[in-house]
C-alpha cells in the first residue's frame, strides 16, 4: 500500500493516469481500478462501489481486447451486476478476486507459467483525492462503511499480499487521518512524493514546449521564472502558453511574464492576507475553524521571511500556535521525506513550506 502525495498540481492524477493508460496498452502488466474522488459520485459508498467495481471490469475487458487472458475474472459475469452492487457486496467479490487466484502463487504450485499469468491480472487499485473518504464521516453509516472498506484495503494488500492499494492526496495531514482508523493499527504505509520539478528538468519542460521562435526570449526570462514559480508544473504550462500567446500576437515574452507574475503576486498576497484575518477562513473539508490568531500567523510569516530558502523543520515550529490548522488551511504545506522528493532540500523530516514560491516573496516583503 503506498501513499502518493505532493503539494496541489504536481502532477500525482496525471501519474496515475499515465500508468494506467500505458497498463492499458499492455505495457505494464495487471489489471486496475481508478476512482476519483473528486466526482460527486463517489462520494456515497454506493457511487464508490460502482466505480471500482466497473474500473476494474473496463480494466479486464481491455486486457481481454490484447488478448490477454485475465486469470481467474469471469468478465462477462463482473459486467453483469457492476452498477448494482452496494460497497459490502463489491468489497467481497473483489476479495474473492484478489485472494483465490493467489493460491496459484505459492511455492508448491509455482510454475513460470502461473506467476506469468497472475501477474498479467494482478490488481491495483487507485484511489485519487482520497482525502475525500474523510466525507464519509457526516453520512448516515459512513464512519461504519469507512472502517469497512480500510479494514478491506489492509486485508487485501498488506495482509493477504492479493492486490496493490494506491491512495493520492495533497493534503498534508492525510497519511496521519488514515493511519488513526483502527483498520490500520499496527500497519504502515509508505509514502511516494510527487514534487515540483526540480530546476533542469523544469527549464527543459518549457523549452521542449514553447515555440522555435521563442527559444532565445525563453532562455532570456527562465532565472526569473524559476525564481517565482520553481518547477510547479501547472505555471510552467501557464509561461509556456504565454510564450505562444506572444508569437501570435507579435508581443514580447518579457512584457508577458511580467503582467503574468503581477498577477501570481496579487494571488499569493491574497492567500498570505487571508492568514492576518483567520476568523473570516473557511475550507470545504476542514470541520474545525482556524486555531490560530493574527499575531500567530505574523510570527509565522517572519519566521518564513527570515529563513534561507523558506524551508523549516515542522519540530523546530511546535511553539506556533495553530500550526496544524494553518497546514489544514492551505497557508502552508507539510511535505514528509520521501525517497523520490528532488525538489527540497532538509536536514530533518517533515518540514514545513509556503504554498508557492510566490508566497515566500509575499512573506519577505510582508515579514
Ligand atoms: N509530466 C507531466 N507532463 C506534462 N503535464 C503534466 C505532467 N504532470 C502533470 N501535468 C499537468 O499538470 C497539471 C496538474 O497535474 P495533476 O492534475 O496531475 O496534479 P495533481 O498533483 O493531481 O493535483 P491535485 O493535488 O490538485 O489533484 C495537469 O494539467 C496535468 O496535465
Ligand atoms: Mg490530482
Amino acid at each position: 500500500m503506498v501513499i502518493v502525495t505532493g503539494p496541489k498540481d504536481s502532477g500525482k492524477t496525471a501519474l496515475l493516469r499515465e500508468y494506467r493508460r500505458r497498463q492499458a496498452h499492455g505495457e505494464f502488466l495487471g489489471v486496475s481500478s481508478y476512482i476519483d474522488m473528486r466526482e460527486k459520485p463517489n462520494v456515497d459508498p454506493a457511487g464508490f462501489a460502482a466505480s471500482l467495481r466497473g474500473s476494474m471490469v473496463d480494466s479486464m475487458e481491455l486486457k481481454e481486447k490484447l488478448g490477454i487472458e485475465v486469470l481467474g475474472a469471469n468478465v462477462e459475469h463482473c459486467k453483469g451486476s457492476a452498477s448494482e452492487d452496494g460497497l459490502s457486496m463489491t468489497m467481497r467479490w473483489l476479495e474473492s478476486y484478489c485472494l483465490e487466484r493467489r493460491h496459484l502463487v505459492r511455492p508448491e504450485q509455482c510454475s513460470t507459467t502461473l506467476v506469468d499469468a497472475y501477474k498479467q491480472g494482478f490488481p491495483t487499485i487507485f484511489i485519487d483525492e482520497a482525502n475525500a473518504l474523510a466525507a464519509w464521516h457526516s453520512l448516515p453509516d459512513g464512519e461504519a462503511q469507512l472502517e469497512a472498506l480500510f479494514r478491506f484495503l489492509v486485508r487485501i494488500s498488506k495482509q493477504e499480499c492479493g492486490a496493490h492499494i494506491v491512495l493520492a492526496s495533497s493534503e498534508s495531514f492525510f497519511r496521519r487521518w488514515l493511519l488513526s482508523s483502527a483498520a490500520f493499527q499496527g500497519h504502515g504505509v509508505s509514502v511516494f512524493s510527487v514534487g515540483h520539478l526540480a530546476e533542469e528538468e523544469a527549464k527543459a519542460f518549457m523549452l521542449e514546449r514553447v515555440p522555435a521562435s521563442s527559444k532565445k526570449e525563453a532562455e532570456a526570462v527562465w532565472d526569473d521564472v524559476f525564481a517565482h514559480v520553481g518547477g510547479a508544473i501547472l505555471n510552467l504550462h501557464r509561461v509556456v502558453r504565454l510564450a505562444h500567446r506572444a508569437v501570435a500576437t507579435g508581443e514580447r515574452l518579457r512584457d508577458r511574464w511580467e503582467r503574468e507574475k503581477k498577477r501570481l503576486f496579487m494571488d499569493a498576497a491574497y492567500r498570505v492576507m487571508e492568514g492576518f484575518r483567520p476568523e473570516g477562513m473557511r475550507k470545504v473539508g476542514v470541520r474545525e475553524p482556524p486555531k490560530w490568531k493574527k499575531d500567530d500567523w505574523a510570527r509565522l510569516v517572519k519566521k518564513m521571511a527570515d529563513s534561507r530558502d523558506g524551508v523549516i523543520a515542522y519540530d523546530s515550529l511546535a511553539d506556533v500556535p495553530g500550526l496544524d490548522s494553518m497546514i489544514e488551511h492551505d497557508l502552508l504545506q507539510l511535505r514528509a521525506y520521501s525517497d523520490t522528493e528532488r525538489e527540497i532540500i532538509a536536514d530533518e523530516w517533515p518540514v514545513v513550506i509556503p504554498t508557492s514560491r510566490m508566497a515566500l516573496h509575499v512573506m519577505r516583503i510582508k515579514g
